[in-house]
């Protein structure tokens, strides 16, 4: 979908589809407002005699051959009282105003969103979610259906803003938009693809893929005979029961000064998570081949920066495994050496993810990284404490920590942040190793990022638990592509920083 600014009037719009917003007690936005004179009159007369009020919880309603108005539909939008609008209700109002145009076949459409003002944003805030939820409704993944299958795709190919306020803000809120989107796409096609497709070796091509596409991005893999050598003992446990190969995939963008520190992006990639030995029951075992979604939110993340050519270096580390169980498999009870020289006892075959990354992480120390920040879809127990709505989030710096939560909150992407106390340690007691890789069944998700922790201590360190946010079950089941605007939000600040 290609998005543009536009400052044509509204009645003039040369588009199919035009978006206005209405405020509660019928009170017209101003594009509302000059497309109502264009009618002479004819948009208010409709509007008293039509249901529509304008509060936040009412759908859109679609008008067709509005005279005097160039556009064929015009797709009146409920945004509640002008001076509450948040981002949610914001985001809420623009997802029905999205499926309506879809619903109606435009193939263009122009959305007016001068004197939108939404609590606690700037004026390019409209403009950055209104691209990303357009792009978000629009997102299809069909590739894996034969062509009868498939449904039509969207014919809506050219969204145009109207902003009102600053054009310079308004065109980066626009390009940040288009990007963060693309990286979200980019995330949910990887995360969406079966298990049998998108392997390690997959992923690694993909990211390849994705070198080839932006200049200032770089591709090596650490294979396993490297591994081996670099004695990255846990990691290598995991990929024993599959066929498939672990890959390290070190992806590099230096969009910064030469030698600057880069921030790393390390994502858990399991391909699917069996469980191992420690088999997992077979309910919803499927939704397993999304346990590769901080893999894929890296991999997005970094599209989205190398597409905005952010001036800062960015590594990705993806740590890419299947977790099967076969003859060769890690039994519970083996001890293995990790890449720290720390031995850790396997319990739980299934707590793999702190396994892969636990190495990687110690791996990032090489890059002399300003912020190290892993993201996983790491335990089940993150999934029961904070559900779908906020990523789980642990830090060892409080000012990081700060940050993430404001990049969160900025992108509609949120967190929540949870204890890294001494405490916690406790459960990860092992009598025949320096530590069990699983604490006992409270607080599993702290446990995890306690496991973690010991392996952060040479950098300013934060941990996503995407668990219960990387994807939807149920009728709509499929990746979300989060947490690729919160990271996005977050070194697009660094990046203006800098
Ligand atoms: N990938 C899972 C975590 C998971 C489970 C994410 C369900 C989303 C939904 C992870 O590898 C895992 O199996 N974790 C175990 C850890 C336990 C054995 C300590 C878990 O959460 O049950
Ligand atoms: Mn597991
Ligand atoms: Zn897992």
């Amino acid at each position: 979908m290609h998005f543009s600014l536009t400052a044509q009037p509204p009645a003039r719009q040369r588009a199919d589809c035009l978006v206005l917003p209405i405020h509660a007690s019928r009170e017209l936005s101003p594009a509302a407002a000059a497309v109502d004179t264009a009618s002479r009159g004819q948009l208010a007369e409709w509007l008293q005699n039509s249901p529509l009020e304008g509060g936040a919880s009412q759908a859109p309603v679609t008008f067709y051959g509005l005279r005097g108005v160039s556009a064929t539909r015009v797709v009146l939008v409920p945004v509640g009282a002008r001076d509450k609008l948040d981002v949610a209700g914001f985001l809420k109002a623009m997802r029905k105003a999205a499926d309506a145009v879809l619903a109606s076949g435009a193939g263009s459409a122009a959305v007016h969103l001068d004197g939108i003002a939404i609590d606690g944003g700037d004026d390019g805030l409209a403009v950055r979610l209104c691209v990303e939820v357009f792009a978000a409704q629009a997102y299809r993944f069909d590739e894996s259906k034969s062509k009868e299958h498939r449904d039509k795709p969207p014919k809506l190919r050219r969204v145009l803003l109207a902003a009102g306020g600053d054009t310079r803000r308004a065109k980066t809120a626009l390009a940040c938009g288009d990007a963060i989107a693309a990286g979200t796409a980019t995330a949910r096609t990887l995360g969406n693809r079966a298990p049998n497709v998108c392997t390690p070796a997959h992923l690694a091509a993909e990211a390849r893929a994705l070198a080839r596409a932006h200049p200032k991005l770089s591709v090596r893999v650490v294979e396993e005979a490297q591994m081996r050598r670099l004695g990255m003992g846990a990691f290598l446990a995991v990929a024993r029961g599959s066929r498939q190969a672990p890959k390290l995939i070190v992806a590099q963008y230096a969009g910064g000064k030469r030698g600057a520190p880069p921030v790393a992006l390390v994502g858990k990639g399991v391909t699917f998570d069996t469980g191992g030995v420690s088999l997992k029951p077979s309910a919803a075992m499927d939704e397993m081949k999304f346990d590769m979604c901080g893999a894929a939110a890296v991999l997005g993340t970094l599209d989205a920066v190398a597409r905005l050519e952010l001036p800062i270096n960015v590594v990705g580390l993806i740590a890419a495994a299947e977790n099967m169980p076969d003859g060769n498999a890690t039994r519970p009870g083996d001890v293995v050496t990790t890449l720290s020289g720390q031995t850790v006892e396997i319990l739980n075959t299934d707590a793999e993810g702190r396994l892969i990354l636990c190495d990687t992480l110690t791996y990032a120390a090489r890059f002399k990284p300003e912020t190290v920040i892993d993201v996983a879809t790491l335990t089940g127990a993150c999934v029961v404490a904070l559900g779908g709505q906020a990523h789980g989030l642990w830090a060892n710096d409080d000012a990081l920590a700060g940050e993430l939560l404001d990049a969160g909150t900025a992108a509609w992407d949120r967190a929540w942040r949870m204890p890294l106390w001494p405490e916690y340690e406790e459960g990860l007691r092992s009598n025949f190793a320096d530590i069990a890789n699983v604490g006992g069944r409270d607080a599993g998700a702290v446990t995890a990022a306690m496991f973690l922790a010991r392996f952060t201590r040479a950098y300013r360190w934060a941990h996503l638990d995407i668990a219960g946010t990387a994807w939807k079950q149920g009728k709509a089941k499929g990746a979300t592509g989060r947490p690729v605007p919160l990271l996005c939000r977050f070194l697009l600040a660094r990046a203006g920083a800098a």
